[in-house]
């Protein structure tokens, strides 16, 4: 067994060395991306041994070497990132760009998340593009989640484990947080509202039972015709809005306690296992859109409450209060009874550290243009309580094809660094490309993965930034 993780780990050891090589050495291949087809170095593989393991996409040999020495951690909380748009589109601008997965499970079917490993893979990431002969700068990308787990990131790596064990939190991190290499920048691209949030607006008010998914309160219904939905959407009434998210604080709070009660035992040596115990909560899985109630009601995180630069895509910007340009999507009712779609499936200890998030029953309001009523300095995840903390240049971007746009101003006024910026990429979906359901005609928005990267690309490569003057 000994032996055989050493033979492993030396295997492994050489990969991470190849992955070392000048670009020239290994070939080119072909790749589409929005500046067209272009020739770029074959990535080469980077494993650490610990299930985290990506490619190295290296920049354009035409590249200008001042872009080639900035390389780009791009990973996510919980998805496979290694073939997402960031590795083709900033090297074929130039930047050294490393395409990383955790070692957390990549399925999509199970909730395995925990806080402190994604810390430490981030960290992994960082430390070897740090180390990597030619660099000079390191930058965070993170998308979506993944933009929570790079704020949460970059704030401890700045601070130490000082950022995340205060009594403020729900569950204060360990001293295995101290000491982490901070990066030099950060991009938070269309980044959510936390793990911790997007878990709390997934959770189904309507559920009865703790122990299925199948006993559902029709008053409390999302699906229900009689509260406002329909097949293309919904408008809920003021009345169904003020239950629901009554009823969402109030199961959430339920949830809240039984799991810090649970992990008191567990600290006590007096829970089913001395280290952690299972926790299954029925349709609140944040995974597959399955955000209740802003998917279906589109006048809900709707739009900014100050101006800011929108991306068109002739290349002009505009300055002015951004509206999302998406559509509803219905949801499913079925989500609720199924395992692996509807619920979250996670532990005591991870639900604590990584999904959980204090909310204040008479507070907590969604609107148009905020959320309200919740302490986002009680999560570990959420990047309103995380960016604070975080001084190197940032910039955020949202997509306003996707609600998830609106937490990219949140951020930015949250931030106190003192080089931050903001862009929004008109008519993008959550996942950068366009929204084709959201254009009133087609070519509406044109290509935004273009309109983006080319913006990321300007942040990079301003002189004075990274790239000394
Ligand atoms: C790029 O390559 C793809 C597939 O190899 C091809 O379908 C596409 O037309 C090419 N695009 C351009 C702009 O040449
Ligand atoms: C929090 O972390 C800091 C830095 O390691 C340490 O000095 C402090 O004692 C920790 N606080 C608690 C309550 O563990
Ligand atoms: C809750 O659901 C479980 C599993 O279906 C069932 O055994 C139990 O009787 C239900 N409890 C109530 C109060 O309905
Ligand atoms: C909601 O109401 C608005 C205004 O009355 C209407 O334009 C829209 O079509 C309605 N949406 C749905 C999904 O019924
Ligand atoms: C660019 O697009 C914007 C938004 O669609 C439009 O208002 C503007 O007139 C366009 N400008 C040019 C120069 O085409
Ligand atoms: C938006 O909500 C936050 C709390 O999350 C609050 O501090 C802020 O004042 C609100 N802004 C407006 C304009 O309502």
């Amino acid at each position: 067994m000994k032996s055989y993780a050493i033979l492993v780990q030396a295997a492994f050891g050489i990969l991470a060395f190849a992955s070392r090589l000048p670009s020239n050495m290994i070939g080119t291949q072909m790749t589409t991306t929005s500046l067209g087809n272009h020739s770029l170095p074959i990535p080469s593989l980077v494993t650490f041994g610990t299930g985290v393991i990506g490619g190295l996409f290296h920049p354009s040999p035409n590249a200008e070497a001042a872009k080639a020495k900035i390389a780009v951690l791009v990973m996510h909380a919980e998805q496979d990132y290694t073939t997402f748009y960031p590795c083709r589109e900033l090297p074929v601008r130039g930047y050294t760009t490393l395409c990383l997965n955790n070692a957390l499970s990549k399925t999509g079917l199970m909730n395995d998340l925990d806080f402190e490993t994604m810390m430490a893979d981030v960290g992994t990431g960082v430390d070897y593009l740090n180390n990597l002969p030619g660099i000079e700068k390191v930058i965070i990308w993170g998308h979506s989640g993944g933009g929570a787990m790079m704020a949460a990131y970059q704030n401890i790596a700045e601070n130490g484990a000082s950022a995340c064990n205060g009594t403020e939190k729900i569950y204060p991190c360990s001293s295995a947080m101290d000491g982490l290499p901070a990066a030099d920048g950060v991009l938070l691209i269309d980044a959510n509202f936390g793990l911790s949030t997007m878990t709390l607006l997934s959770l189904n008010p309507a559920i009865k039972n703790e122990s299925t998914g199948s006993d559902i309160d029709s008053k409390l219904d999302l699906y229900n015709p009689d509260n406002g939905w329909t097949e293309n959407g919904a408008n809920y009434s003021a009345p169904f809005t003020k239950r629901f998210f009554a009823g969402v604080v109030s199961r959430w709070n339920r949830i809240l306690t039984f799991a810090e009660e649970r992990n008191k035992l567990i600290e006590a040596s007096s829970g089913d296992y001395s280290d952690d115990e299972g926790l299954v909560i029925p349709d609140a899985n944040y995974i597959g859109f399955n955000n209740k109630f802003i998917t279906q009601d589109t006048r809900f995180l709707s739009h900014t409450i100050h101006k800011w630069p929108l991306l068109h895509k002739n290349g002009t910007v505009s300055n002015q209060i951004i509206p999302s340009v998406r559509v509803a999507s219905a949801g499913s009712s079925t989500t609720a009874n199924s395992f692996y779609d509807g619920a979250l499936k996670t532990t005591i200890t991870r639900f604590l550290s990584t999904f959980a998030i204090r909310v204040d029953a008479n507070a907590f309001r969604v609107l148009a243009d905020n959320i309200t009523g919740v302490d986002w300095a009680s999560s570990q995840t959420a990047p309103i309580g995380s960016v604070p903390g975080i001084s190197k240049p940032l910039l955020t971007m949202g997509n306003t094809g996707h609600y998830e746009y609106l937490n990219a101003e949140k951020i930015y006024l949250a931030s106190n660094a003192e080089d931050k910026s903001i862009a929004f990429v008109e008519g993008a979906q959550h996942t950068i490309n366009v929204c084709t359901e959201c254009e009133a005609y087609p070519g509406e928005f044109g290509d935004t993965i273009k309109t983006a990267f080319d913006f990321m690309d300007s942040w990079l490569g301003k002189q004075g930034r990274f790239i000394s003057l």
